[in-house]
């Protein structure tokens, strides 16, 4: 297949080129390829042609809690984003806590994953074993709860915690928030509320004072021990000194801002409530800002999504039993587009963040950029076509998005995954041409 005429996004720059595709890789990139024969030709004029984003932290519910979402129905979504790779975290039931678990997601991925695939090794307070075992590639990395959120899978004793940083064979990524001040921020508002705390108070409960704490703990240990860290979902302005900028490939400890904490401030839990709970809280309008301008100066390596689908009736409880999540992978790229034309950030640093960085972060092969040689991960979008968030139009197992009624200013027309159109003008391959990613 040839594409023709795109503008690429690559790599810090923009350049109108043609790619030719062959196999699952990219052939050829040049600034006029004359089609052979054979060979689909795509006519991208006025469209941009970017990477396919990697995404480092998604919940994609299976095994165990499939009426959320499963690994089919939840690919299928980011594929129809412009997502062509997901990192997959262990809260999930079984939890992935020990080696054949994983071996055992990696099977149920096979074959019915839309997007390429890699999942993380959870931590408990006693699998110490089963991490030190961990050979490379057979996790993307570990996982540690410091703080506790969906799943019980709380890592809280600081004797475990020392040793698992000290001992981790591949890199950590964290989920910092502070558990004790969290209960004690919970007893308050139950306290003043009762069983009816507003979602408003979220953002005080879950605040940044606990992400603080957590997230100074873990960057404590990483630089005791030396460790390769990943922290994940930063939300607060507080958080940021404790990164530095710089390439996100040669950094001992990175960061990542999630895309609803980008592109949501407390102001809209006054509309969608239960619908933006989420764990670590979306805070205030200048944390918003921050963490921004910390995408933009390079001290946030990595846009993710944390994507955490609930059913509706889940959601629809009341705040302690409302569980915390929301989905996201079909609309993160159309929002960080929205964020484009508001002027908040370039084209090129978000395809810095969102495909190269994680690529370059986790060591993935030869995905995350436009290069000749690559795995053929695209993403080809239309940046004024619009894109109105009607439920139809939604992909997710559990049928809700943060963004109904929301209209994009761009619009995904299509996504490759290894080298196949995977998906085209709203409709999706009934293929699943996702492969499990290999790490360098
Ligand atoms: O909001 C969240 N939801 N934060 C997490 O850490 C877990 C996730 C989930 O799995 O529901």
């Amino acid at each position: 297949m040839l594409i023709k005429n795109a503008v690429l996004v690559n790599e810090g720059r923009r350049i109108e080129a043609d790619v030719l595709i062959r196999g699952e890789r990219i052939e050829r990139i040049a600034p006029q390829i004359a089609a052979p024969s054979n060979v689909e030709v795509i006519d991208a004029k006025g469209l941009l042609l970017l990477p396919g984003l990697i995404d480092d932290q998604v919940h994609f519910r299976e095994p165990g809690l499939t009426a959320k979402g499963d690994l089919a129905s939840e690919s299928a979504a980011a594929v129809a984003g412009g997502i062509t790779s997901f990192m997959d975290m262990p809260n999930v039931n079984p939890q992935t806590i020990t080696r054949a678990a994983l071996a055992a997601k990696y099977e149920l991925a096979r074959g019915r994953a839309f997007a390429n695939y890699a999942f993380y090794m959870g931590t408990t307070n006693d699998n110490l074993a089963e991490l030190e075992a961990l050979q490379k590639g057979e996790a993307c990395a570990i996982k540690i709860f410091m703080g506790a959120s969906t799943g019980n899978m709380l890592v809280d004793n600081p004797e475990t915690l020392d040793k698992i940083f000290a001992r981790a064979p591949v890199m950590i990524v964290t989920h910092c928030e502070d558990t004790p001040m969290i209960k004690l921020a919970e007893d308050a508002a139950r306290e003043k509320y009762g069983e009816d705390v507003p979602f408003a108070e979220h953002p005080h409960i879950r605040s940044a004072a606990v992400c603080y704490k957590s997230t100074e703990l873990a960057v404590g240990l990483a630089k005791k021990h030396g460790t390769r860290l990943h922290v994940l979902h930063l939300t607060s302005a507080s958080e940021l000194p404790f990164f530095a900028p710089g390439p996100a490939a040669t950094k001992q400890i990175s960061v990542e801002a999630c895309v609803h904490h980008l592109y949501f401030d407390e102001s809209r839990y006054a509309d969608l409530g239960s619908w933006l709970k989420c764990n670590p809280a979306v805070k205030s309008a200048a944390d918003r800002s921050a963490l921004v301008a910390a995408v933009r100066d390079g001290v946030i390596d990595i846009i993710a999504t944390d994507h955490a689908p609930h059913t509706r009736a889940e959601k629809a409880q009341s705040y302690f039993k409302a569980p915390s999540g929301l989905p996201l992978v079909q609309h993160s790229l159309l929002a960080l587009l929205d964020l484009e034309a508001r002027g908040e950030l370039s084209l090129e640093t978000i395809v810095q963040r969102a495909c190269h960085a994680p690529a370059q972060r986790f060591g993935v092969r030869e995905r995350g950029f436009l290069r000749e040689g690559y795995f053929a991960d695209l993403v080809l979008v239309d940046p004024t076509a619009g894109t109105l968030v009607t439920p139809e139009s939604l992909r997710y197992k559990c049928g809700w998005s943060p963004f109904e009624g929301h209209r994009f200013k761009a619009r995904v027309e299509a996504t490759w995954v290894n080298g196949a159109l995977a998906y085209r003008n709203g409709e999706l391959t009934p293929q699943a041409y996702g492969q499990r990613l290999a790490f360098a």
